[in-house]
């Protein structure tokens, strides 16, 4: 019980000091994220390109290729210009993200974030995963997912948080992106959490979370 209670404080603290961060965030060519709002319609003829991976609705076919269906905007927007700087690393979406200008961006990422939100298939329910997801384990310094991706991983409200939804996500994308993080071949996440809250999973637990969050 104390344990449980400790986990949530600490969750929300550090939800509040990321809130609050993602507020003012500003991206690293010191754009803001958002200049100004997205425009969906103008959003899905721009993205034809886009589309090509990521799905018509933001649902990609390939697992490795991400959902963009129902994804913040605001986190769309970062991921693009943390491509563009290569301050995060793929081969192919950094050459892809320096094709898209800041005004094509912002309707592109309106355009994918108005789809139906991303949803797997109810197929598992992994109690490893699910334990982690729930209640982290404080004494490794693993903060249970809950408190920032919300439940069942589709996000926290309002909206414009730059905390991605990850429920029904492709499983190969998310047991990719937790290697990676753990790693430390991901680094762009804000203040580092990701890598702190990834550095002492083990690959079981980690393909765990993967097979539980893919499939709410
Ligand atoms: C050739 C296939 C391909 C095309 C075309 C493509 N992407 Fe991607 N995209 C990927 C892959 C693969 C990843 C996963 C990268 C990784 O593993 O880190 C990705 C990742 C992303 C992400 C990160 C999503 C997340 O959940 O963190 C965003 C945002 C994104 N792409 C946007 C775009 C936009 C906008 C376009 C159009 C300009 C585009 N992509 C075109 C293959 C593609
Ligand atoms: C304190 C808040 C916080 C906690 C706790 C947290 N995350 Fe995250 N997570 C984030 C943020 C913020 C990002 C976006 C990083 C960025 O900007 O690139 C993220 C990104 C991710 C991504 C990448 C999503 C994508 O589309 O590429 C995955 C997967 C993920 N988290 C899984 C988890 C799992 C699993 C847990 C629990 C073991 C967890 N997170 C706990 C805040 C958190």
């Amino acid at each position: 019980m104390f344990r449980m209670n400790h986990n949530i404080t600490a969750g929300l603290a550090m939800v509040a000091l990321f809130t609050t961060a993602a507020a003012f965030a500003q991206n690293d060519n010191a754009k803001p994220i958002q200049p100004r709002a997205g425009d969906p319609v103008a959003g899905k003829a721009k993205s034809l390109l886009c589309q090509g991976c990521h799905g018509e609705d933001g649902n990609s076919l390939s697992t490795l290729v991400p959902k963009l269906a129902g994804q913040n905007e605001g986190y769309i927007t970062k991921q693009v210009r943390n491509f563009q700087a290569g301050i995060r690393k793929h081969a192919i979406m950094n050459d892809l993200a320096m094709t898209v200008n800041d005004d094509d961006l912002v309707d592109i990422a309106a355009y994918f974030s108005s789809r139906n939100k991303m949803k797997g298939d109810g197929s598992t329910n992994n109690q490893i995963g699910k334990d982690l997801f729930l209640t982290g384990d404080m004494s490794r310094k693993i903060i249970a997912c809950v408190n920032c991706h919300g439940a069942n991983g589709k996000g926290l409200e309002p909206n414009p948080s730059m905390i991605p939804v990850i429920g029904g996500q492709n499983r190969d994308y998310l047991s990719r992106q937790l290697i990676n993080f753990r790693k430390g071949d991901r680094s762009n996440s804000p203040d580092g959490v990701m890598n702190k809250t990834t550095k002492s999973l083990t690959d079981a637990e980690l393909e765990s979370l993967a097979e539980y969050i893919s499939a709410r």
